[in-house]
Formats: structure tokens, C-alpha cells, sequence
């Protein structure tokens, strides 16, 4: 069962011109400074790739993969580290790519994870925002678009892997 994509919510052009516009935000303030880019796996690939070529100071990007959903379509309470980054972030400006924050749940583990490795800077970069689901509170300095309570996918965003090639965002009725 692969679910029925329904409406769509953003197409292509109005992925590119906002994923643009947050490359300009980031350009403007890491001005002389180097950024290291955190790419969180898997769902955050497309929106990685495309931001990265919008960005005009020095950065590195490397990757990390937390667990995040128990099944399909719900978040469980506990996150593991599956995949951890190669390089030492110690006193880097560490800026996190990911693709939607839902319950927050993930990324607040992750924040922790990575802060007691004293990063000289930690910020928070995401396409969606689900802001009616969160359980905890984060700090996102980048957001490209907040969206309503429903399961989405396309342009990284999958269900049970599929849809991720999509280069729109859809929402998907997983019992269509
Ligand atoms: P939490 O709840 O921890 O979850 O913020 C974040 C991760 O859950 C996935 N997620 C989704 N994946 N469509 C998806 O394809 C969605 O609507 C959705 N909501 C959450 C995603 O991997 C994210 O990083
Ligand atoms: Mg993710």
C-alpha cells in the first residue's frame, strides 16, 4: 500500500523561490564566517542539495541520521542515533538541515546530542514546520513553509520510502 497523494501544497517554482530565499537569509547572516552544514538523513537529501547551491559562504556539510517514526505515520517517544556525524563540530557554526519538524521530538534529541559537543553556533534550518504537533519546543532560525496537521510527502518526504523523487509537496492519504 502506497497511499493516495491528494492535494498538493507547494509545487516546484514555489519550492525553489523559497529554498532561495532561505539560502539568501543564511548567506546575509553567516557573512565571514563558515558554516557546517548538517544534512539530517534521510528525509532532508532534496531540500540538502538545493539549499547548499544557494549558499555562497565556505561550508562543509556532513550527515547524521536519528530515528524518528515507530510507524508510518506516528512519531515514538524514543530517539536513537543511527547514523552519528564523522567530523568533530567543536567550535564550529553548526547549521542543521532537515525536512519538517513535527512533534520535535528528533531534533530535540539531536540538539542535545550535539550541543555538549560545544558547537560555537547551533541553528535550526527547516523546509516544513508542523507547529500543531509540537511536544517539544525548538528554536528555528529558518523555516521555509509552516504547514497543517497533515501527513505530507514529496521532495525528500516519503511514506514507507516511496514519493521521496516527487519535486512537489503533497498530502497523503495513507488509506486511499
Ligand atoms: P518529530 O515528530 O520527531 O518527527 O518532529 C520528525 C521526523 O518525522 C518525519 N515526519 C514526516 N515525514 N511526512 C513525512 O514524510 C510527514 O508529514 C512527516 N511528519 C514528520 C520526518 O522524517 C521528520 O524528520
Ligand atoms: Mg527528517
Amino acid at each position: 500500500m502506497r497511499g493516495k497523494i491528494t492535494d498538493i501544497l507547494f509545487d516546484e517554482s514555489q519550492i525553489n523561490s523559497r529554498v532561495a530565499e532561505l539560502g539568501a537569509e543564511i548567506n546575509a547572516d553567516y557573512a565571514g564566517r563558515d558554516i557546517f552544514g548538517v544534512c539530517l538523513l534521510k528525509g532532508s537529501i532534496i531540500f540538502c542539495a538545493d539549499l547548499v547551491r544557494h549558499i555562497k559562504v565556505p561550508i562543509r556539510v556532513d550527515v547524521m541520521r536519528a530515528s524518528s517514526y515507530g510507524s508510518n505515520t506516528e512519531s515514538s517517544g524514543s530517539v536513537k542515533i543511527l547514523q552519528d556525524l564523522d567530523i568533530d563540530i567543536a567550535g564550529k557554526d553548526v547549521l542543521i538541515i532537515e525536512d519538517i519538524v513535527d512533534t520535535g521530538r528528533t531534533l530535540h534529541k539531536t540538539l542535545e546530542l550535539l550541543t555538549v559537543r560545544h558547537p560555537n553556533s547551533l541553528k535550526v534550518c527547516t523546509l516544513l514546520d508542523k507547529p500543531s504537533r509540537r511536544v517539544e519546543e525548538i528554536d528555528i532560525a529558518y523555516r521555509g513553509f509552516s504547514i497543517p496537521d497533515k501527513f505530507v510527502v514529496g521532495y525528500g518526504l516519503d511514506f514507507d520510502e516511496y514519493y521521496r523523487n516527487l519535486p512537489y509537496i503533497s498530502v497523503l492519504d495513507p488509506n486511499g
